[in-house]
């Protein structure tokens, strides 16, 4: 790990930032000027439709794919040209990961800490507990389930004890179980310190595990901030009441309430999620009496769908277009 400990969450320390970074295949820009911050501690989920440039971003992050134009840069160190040293800081699965099949899991573990140097015998059994896989250790690889495979890629990712890790669709193919397993690994890398960027087309996981996430379509970021209060954006409360007119003017002069509108013989009140009580209160205080006041909660998939919608999936912004 980094020398200084990452600092409370609001000014934890950037480790990976990029800056303008683009990559352009043939007339295609896969990767177009993107700005992205994952801080230590948080897990920072990565979304975008198919083709939008996630994988793409994590390869140039990497190293695996050479830049078009921008910076990749982690702990503040420019990637371009890094030492090992640099690299060994950073974890990744990027696509299922390749183990020995007649090896034990331990001995795949083994293999890979060979070739890092420098691994203690101690971290692999620490690790294998960590995922889990302590009594299937001597098992060979082959006779592993998909979500064992899975936890045994998120083991080897940490065999360096990376300050940034990288998992590109890690619960792909999974069933529900595998999935849950591998979801409650990830915000642990996060709470040791770790910056985790989970790029996912599973919405609910992301919402889950992710503090913040940022949402991407053909190279370019829509939308960056925190998922709490992404999901606040665009919820209200519902609320039902004889008289609609009395009931808004009560509720558009109090101070939380943005706006109050009517749908369906209801009230909308754009408010915060938990102004439930408030809201009962001011009306039961002019003698208005609600017969339901429910909060209506955007989910993630909600907003990504609503900021994706304009747009094609798959159609590419090309070169001589942008
Ligand atoms: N090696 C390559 N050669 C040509 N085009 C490529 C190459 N790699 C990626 N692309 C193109 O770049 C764009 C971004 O692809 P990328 O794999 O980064 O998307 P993604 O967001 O990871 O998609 P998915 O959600 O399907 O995994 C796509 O149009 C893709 O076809
Ligand atoms: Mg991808």
């Amino acid at each position: 790990m980094p020398n200084d400990a990452p600092a409370a969450h609001g000014n934890a320390r950037v480790v990976l930032e990029t800056e303008g970074l683009t990559r352009h295949f043939g007339h295609i820009v896969a990767v177009d000027r993107l700005d992205l911050r994952v801080h230590a501690g948080e897990v920072h989920g990565f979304l975008g439709p198919n083709g939008s440039g996630k994988s793409t971003t994590a390869g140039m992050v990497l190293g695996l794919i050479e830049p078009t134009a921008g910076q990749v840069r982690i702990f503040g160190q420019e990637l371009h040209g890094a030492s090992r040293e640099l690299r060994r800081n950073i974890g990744a699965i990027v696509e299922a990961p390749a183990f020995y099949p007649y090896l034990s899991g331990r001995d795949n573990l083994k293999a890979l800490a060979m070739a890092w140097g420098g691994v203690s015998e101690g971290r692999i059994d620490e690790l294998l507990e960590q995922v889990g896989l302590t009594e299937r250790a001597g098992s060979a690889f082959k006779t592993y389930s998909m979500g064992m495979k899975q936890r045994l890629g998120i083991a080897s990712t940490l065999l360096t004890d990376p300050a940034l890790v990288i998992l590109d669709e890690p619960t792909n193919g999974l069933d529900p179980a595998g999935q849950r397993e591998v979801r409650e690994l990830i915000p642990r890398l996060a709470a040791e310190g770790r910056g985790v960027l989970l790029a996912s087309h599973l919405l609910y996981e992301v919402q889950q595990v992710c503090d913040r996430v940022t949402i991407i379509q053909r190279g370019k970021v829509l939308e960056s901030g925190t998922v709490t209060g992404l999901l606040e954006r665009g919820s209200f409360i519902e609320v039902a009441v004889d008289d609609l007119t009395t009931a808004t003017n009560i509720l558009e002069a109090l101070s939380f309430v943005e706006s109050v509108t009517r749908e369906n013989g209801r009230l909308a009140v754009a408010a915060p999620a938990d102004s439930g009580a408030a809201i009962n209160r001011a009306l039961a205080e002019q003698g208005i009496f609600a017969s339901t006041i429910v909060p209506h909660m955007n989910t993630l998939e909600d907003v990504f769908l609503d900021v994706t919608e304009h747009e094609d999936g798959d159609t590419q912004r090309t070169a001589e277009a942008s």
